[in-house]
């Protein structure tokens, strides 16, 4: 099974991009890390980074053919895309929605997320971590319906 891992803008800089925040791990150290344990697991994943909130949206779009689920880190499009959401109401498989940092203990236009009506589940605040838990998670939901 295919699993699409869908980044938002200013994610191609991360290890350089306020490291206080997201840490000094590089979206190609996520990318390694998922691949091997997508392996253990049986998933093969695809990870893919966009500054534009448009390619997001056509790569759900793709997904909907292309991919058992979706994890997204729709970064500061969290907090203002409804195209994004619409985009993945049109998806039938799990989402998991996946933040570096704990948005909740940041500023208040963090804590509201348009994606998180979609999403099947969250992850905030476990660091480039948190991609990993959310492969494990969707290996569950990919498995059955009733996870
Ligand atoms: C983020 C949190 C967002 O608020 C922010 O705009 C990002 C990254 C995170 O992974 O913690 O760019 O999604």
């Amino acid at each position: 099974k295919l699993i699409y891992i869908l980044n938002g803008p200013n994610l191609n800089l991360l290890g350089q991009r306020q490291p206080e925040i997201y840490g000094r791990g590089t979206l190609a150290d996520v990318e390694t890390d998922c691949t091997t344990l997508g392996k253990d697991l049986g998933l093969e994943i695809r990870l893919l980074q966009s500054n534009h909130e448009g390619q997001i949206v056509d790569w759900i779009h793709e997904a909907r053919d292309a991919a058992a689920g979706i994890i997204i880190n729709p970064a500061a499009f969290t907090h203002t895309s409804v195209a994004l959401l619409d985009a993945l109401n049109t998806f039938d498989g799990p989402v998991l929605e996946v933040h570096i940092s704990n948005v909740h203990k940041r500023e208040s236009f963090r804590q509201h997320s348009y994606v998180s009506l979609r999403a099947d589940g969250v992850i905030a605040g476990c660091g480039l971590q948190g991609y990993a838990l959310a492969l494990r998670r969707m290996a569950v939901l990919t498995e059955a319906k009733e996870a």
